[in-house]
């Protein structure tokens, strides 16, 4: 899968504003395929684990506390060059410093409470993938997976 997957995480202050179905839109849009996708809240165990090269940075606990305070989203992007094009679509950590037109400059708070998260590697994309997804969901998606109508009812 390397080169062309990317995990995106839309966090829970996104989700709790109402975010996700048009973030989900923006990325569609900007031409990648959701091959799967999936809501859930995080444990803390699983966002210490998640975020372990970020252990011992003075923002550690924060950013542990805020990702396990609600239901987030979990997608599998597809596209050629994915994890840049969705760093580019992302827009930079700080939303301060983001771009027009990106997904943090519309519905990121802050650093911390910054709307979305993308692998920033392709080696770390396929470890990321696989913390949140099993091979037989990414392989028996085997396209796009984009069902708006689902997400908007389990928005409700
Ligand atoms: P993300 O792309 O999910 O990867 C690591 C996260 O740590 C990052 O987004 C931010 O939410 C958070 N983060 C990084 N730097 C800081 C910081 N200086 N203060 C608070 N949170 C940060």
């Amino acid at each position: 899968m390397t080169g062309k997957h990317t995990l995106m995480l839309i966090k829970p202050n996104a989700v709790k504003n109402g975010y996700a179905h048009e973030i989900f839109l923006m990325v569609h849009n900007n031409g990648f395929k959701i091959l799967a996708q999936k809501k859930l809240q995080l444990s803390e165990r699983e966002a210490q684990a998640f975020y372990r090269v970020h252990a011992g940075k003075p923002f550690f606990q924060g950013l542990v506390e805020f990702m396990t305070s609600g239901p987030i989203y979990a997608a599998v992007l597809e596209k050629e060059n994915a994890v840049t094009e969705w760093r580019t679509l992302m827009g930079a950590t700080d939303p301060a410093k983001a771009a027009e037109g990106t997904v943090r400059k519309k519905y990121a708070e802050s650093v911390q409470h910054n709307a979305v998260h993308g692998s920033d590697s392709d080696e770390n994309a396929l470890n990321e993938i696989f913390f949140f997804f099993s091979a037989r969901e990414i392989v028996n998606a085997g396209g796009d997976i984009y069902q708006l109508h689902d997400i908007l009812k389990n928005e409700q």
